[in-house]
This record gives C-alpha cells, structure tokens and sequence, in this order.
C-alpha cells in the first residue's frame, strides 16, 4: 500500500514509518518539524520507498497534494497538552489538521487511520476503560482538558465524514508511549525526563504526589495496532484502545527507572510539583484500558513488558544524549 504518515518525524510515526517500510509498504511522510527531529528520520530517510514533505497539516492543498494516490492516510500531527502556556495551538491546530485530512481523504477517496489519546476518558472513575466508556471531562476554564477535547473533536468528525462521504475511519486511543526517538523533554512523558535525571544524578520532578496510575506502552504495541489498523478491513470505522494492561504508579515508574540507570540500592530523591504551579489543573488519577476489542478484532495485544522496554529505551536515550554531545555514563540496567 502507499500510505501518508502525518508527524512522521515525531516519535511515533519515526517508529510507524520504519515498520511500514520494513513491510514493503510505501510511505509519503509529512511534518513541519515543529517537534519532529531529522535524527528520528536517519534510519529511513533515503529509503527508496519514502519521500519526505515539509508541510503543515494546517494547509490542505499541502495535503491534497501528498495524499496523491495513497491508500491510506495515518493521521499523527498533532500538539500536545500544553503545560506552561495556553491551549489555542492545541485546539487549532489539531481541529484544522483532522478536518484537512478528512477533506484529503474524501478527494482521494482513501481510508484514514487517527490518533486520539486515552485521555479522552479523562475523569471517569470506571477502570478499565472500554471503548464504549464514558468521555469525562471537565470544566472549561482548566485547559488541560483542551487536548482531549481536540481529539474527541477528531473522533467525531471522522466519523460525520465516514456518514456524509463513505470515507472508511479507524481511531485509536494511544496510552502512554515510550521507547524509542520519544522527545526527550516532558513532551515525551514523564518516563523520559526521569531517564534524564537518573543518567544526570538529579532528583526526580513528580508532579503532584505520584500515586497517578498510568499504562505505560512500548511503541512497537502501538506500531503493530496502527499497521493492522491499516491493512484489516474489519478495523474499519471503529474505535481501539491500544495500550499496556499493567498499571504503574508515577512515583513507581520514577523508582523503576532509577533502579535500572543506578542500580539497587540506590533510592531517588523526588521533588513534588504541586499542580497549582501549572495554574488551574486537574489530573486523571488512574488509567488503565480494555485491550478486548483489539485483541479481537485487530489481532493484536501488548507484548512489551514494562521493565524489558524501559531497559530499551535507556540504552536507546544513552546513545541519543550522547549524539547530542551530551555527557552520560552507562547505565547499570
Ligand atoms: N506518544 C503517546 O504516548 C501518545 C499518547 C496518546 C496520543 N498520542 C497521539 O499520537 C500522535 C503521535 O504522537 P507522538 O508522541 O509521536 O507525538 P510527537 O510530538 O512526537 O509527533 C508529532 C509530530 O507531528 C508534527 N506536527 C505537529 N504539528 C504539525 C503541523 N501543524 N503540521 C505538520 N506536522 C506537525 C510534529 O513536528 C511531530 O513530528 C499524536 O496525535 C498524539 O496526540 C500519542
């Protein structure tokens, strides 16, 4: 198949992007690098079968153009919560960019397979999450629900597309990526900024108290979700939880990590952040999904444990920083 991968530069379409072309696939790639890094692209970028478009999902002739004779557009551009400043690229840009795609794949008359986000489940209190649970979120004036609320938005107006035109749509609910060319700031979740501060010797930043539960997920669970999504007709025009089935606490998670960089019988120290220095937030204090609809349909279920993809991704951090110049020991792992 030809498929276009929008934020193919970024972590997880770095990662999608590699495991296509290993399939013989064809991949047409898009981002405006905004986040996306050219290292994340190094193992592909001369592939025969990738071409690259520096575009923003913001301009739909952009996109009309590279979605020329794809089959497949796998939607991943997108910004995420913004925790130091306000929420209006959030809501903008990933509302203009879903629209274009759908308006992309209606002209092209190909399927498209989107990125949401557990956190559209955000304050429901009803664990494990189905993909028929509630969307729970709160009031307006806390922007941290923007992002969600931008992809709920994705969710349902992919599917008033798939009515209207007939366009086929998957859309799948991500929990919590690691591994890989994840963005080594708080962009790429927390796992990644303890690794930093584990390699650096510096205290753990948690905000909150830790006791927040989430899935933490390998990014080839997500990768092999997003290609069966891709290529199985009986995805279509559904919505999939994609994620690890083991809960694990923030403070545990920051633990684990230490203990893998420094070894046993090292404790960290963690400085708690209370939430009001990010303003008005509110946090979702356990998540945790239903992977049965996967498993089912998809045929696919997580297969990375945790500890065995943390030790990975360190190595895979270890050898990053140091491309980057930065100094960095070995990890005891
Ligand atoms: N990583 C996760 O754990 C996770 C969890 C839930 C949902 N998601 C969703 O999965 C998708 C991929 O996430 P990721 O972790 O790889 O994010 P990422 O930030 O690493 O990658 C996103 C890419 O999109 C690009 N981009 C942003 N705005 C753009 C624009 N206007 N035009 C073109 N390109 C643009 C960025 O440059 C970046 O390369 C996103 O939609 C995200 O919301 C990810």
């Amino acid at each position: 198949m030809k498929i276009l991968v929008t934020g193919v530069a970024g972590f997880i379409g770095s990662n999608l992007a590699q495991a296509l072309l290993d399939k013989s696939h064809q991949v047409v790639g898009l981002d405006n690098m905004s986040q996306g890094n050219k290292f994340n692209m190094a193992g592909f970028d001369n592939h025969p079968d990738f071409s690259m478009h520096f575009e923003d999902v913001r301009d739909l002739a952009a996109l009309i153009r590279t979605g020329e004779g794809c089959d497949v557009i796998v939607h991943l551009a997108a910004y995420k919560i913004p925790r130091y400043s306000d929420a209006l690229d959030t809501l903008t840009i990933n509302a203009a960019g879903s629209e274009n795609v759908a308006r992309a794949a209606v002209e092209h008359g190909c399927k498209v397979v989107a990125a949401s986000t557990s956190d559209v489940y955000g304050k429901n209190p009803d664990i494990p999450f189905t993909e028929e649970s509630n969307l729970v979120m709160g009031a307006p004036t806390v922007k941290r629900w923007a992002y969600a609320i931008s992809k709920m938005f994705e969710e349902q107006l992919l599917f008033a597309y798939h009515e209207r035109f007939g366009i086929d749509v998957v859309m799948l609910r991500f929990f919590g990526g690691y591994g890989p060319n994840q963005n080594l700031t708080w962009w790429g979740g927390p796992q990644s900024v303890f690794i930093n501060s584990a390699l650096d010797g510096e205290p753990l930043t948690v905000h909150g108290d830790g006791q927040q539960t989430r899935s933490f997920t390998y990014v080839s669970d997500h990768v092999n979700g997003i290609i069966a999504s891709v290529e199985k007709p009986a995805a279509n025009n559904l919505v999939f939880n994609l994620g690890q089935t083991r809960e694990i606490t923030i403070a545990d998670l920051g633990r684990l990590i230490w203990r893998l960089v420094r070894g046993e019988d090292n404790e960290p120290k963690i400085d708690f952040i209370p939430y009001e220095t990010f303003g008005k937030y509110e946090d979702v204090q356990r998540r945790l999904p239903d992977v049965n609809r996967a498993r089912d349909i998809l045929g696919v279920s997580p297969r990375v444990d945790i500890e065995e993809g943390l030790r990975k991704t360190i190595l895979w951090q270890v050898a990053r920083r140091r491309e980057m110049g930065i100094s960095t020991p070995d990890p005891v792992l």
